[in-house]
């Protein structure tokens, strides 16, 4: 059996990464419709070595489609995905519009592959952040629950978006030769800087970013009672996402055994050689499907206290990777509306 995709956002970061796994996870496609803005209409991309022409989205993009990947911001997917669902698609859908509405699904398939079956056309894809942290604390939460958690990110320019990477390459040439950065997609110059996450400030004094990781952690554990903070900064790495991670359980939790734990998790890898200092890179997680996990240790401060270090790919698995392997779920699980 083969199903009708499209992808909405299909020139963006996440969109040309969904393009590229749909081919190199040989998806079963009866047929693959790129839509985007106006702006794109007319343009093509390659697919399995064919050009395909992108359509401007409208009305009539979503008649006969199975699957409609949704990555081209909240507004847009506001805008269409009711109208996806009311021809008979199911929307997996990239960006925050949906992720806390309670008959939405928010999946991360390593670790909540259940809750797709109470799916009403749509399914959220989480924040890449939490996508990332969730496959390393999840197995974690299963042997021994995990009681708070503390969360710093170092995160690349590729969340958001393409225009934002390419912004980066030009401010650090600008730089290198002696010019001023020039910055209109990201708030402030990101070459050679760092500043906090970008996304907008609440009452609570934590960026919404911030606040993702707190209530979507908790909706995808099913467990609100996590307590868990966050600070998130923007640094000045093309497209993978790093997190300084400390967990507390009720009782001691070893790093030996969070480590035979950790390297038979699925979708994580473990990276540590503490002889070399060597610990997951950004630039090794780039274009890895795995989760890096590493620097397992004690936290001094806290008998029951534990530190990790990760990095994940954020378009990959932070984005378009999880959204591909819900799909396949869907089609694995039969929960597609059209059968
Ligand atoms: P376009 O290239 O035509 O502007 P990124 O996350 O890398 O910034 O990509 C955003 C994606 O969302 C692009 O594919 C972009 O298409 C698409 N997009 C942005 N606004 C709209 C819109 N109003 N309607 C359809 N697609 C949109």
């Amino acid at each position: 059996k083969s199903y009708r995709v499209a992808i909405l956002g299909a020139t963006g970061a996440v969109g040309t990464e969904l393009l590229e796994l749909l081919e190199s996870r040989n998806f079963p496609l009866a047929d693959l419709k790129l839509l985007a803005s106006e702006r794109s209409a007319g343009k093509t991309l390659k697919f399995k070595g064919e050009n395909l022409v992108i359509e401007a989205v409208s009305d009539r993009s979503f008649a006969n489609v199975d699957i409609v990947l949704a990555s081209a911001g909240g507004g847009t997917s506001k805008t269409w995905a009711g109208v996806a669902v009311d021809k008979g698609a199911v929307v997996i859908d990239n960006s925050s519009a949906f992720r806390m509405n309670p008959d939405v699904p928010l999946i991360v398939p390593e670790v909540n592959p259940q809750a797709a079956a109470e799916h009403k056309g749509i399914i959220a894809n989480p924040n890449c952040t939490t996508i990332l942290m969730t496959l390393a604390v999840w197995p974690l939460h299963q042997v021994k629950p995990v009681t708070r958690i503390v969360a710093a990110t170092y995160q690349s320019a590729s969340g958001a978006g393409a225009k934002a990477m390419e912004e980066v390459k030009i401010q650090s040439s600008a730089i290198l030769q002696g010019q001023q950065p020039v910055a209109e997609v990201l708030p402030y110059p990101l070459a050679f800087n760092l500043f906090p996450h970008n996304s907008p400030m609440t009452d609570l004094g934590y960026c919404e970013e911030e606040l993702k990781m707190v209530n979507e952690t908790r909706k995808i554990f099913g467990s609100q009672d996590i307590r868990i903070t966050a600070t998130c900064v923007r640094v000045p790495v093309l497209r993978a996402h790093s997190e300084a991670i400390n967990l507390e359980f009720d009782t001691p939790f070893s790093p030996d055994e969070a480590r035979a734990i950790l390297s038979n998790a699925p979708g994580v890898k473990l990276v540590e050689d503490w002889q070399k200092n060597y610990f997951p890179m950004p630039i090794e997680a780039s274009g890895k499907d795995e989760v890096l996990v590493g620097r397992i240790r004690q936290d001094i401060s806290h008998p029951c206290g534990l530190e990790l270090w990760l990095c994940g790919d954020q378009i990959r698995k932070g984005a378009a990777l999880n959204a591909i392997q819900i799909a396949e779920l869907l089609v694995e699980k039969n929960l597609l509306q059209n059968g």
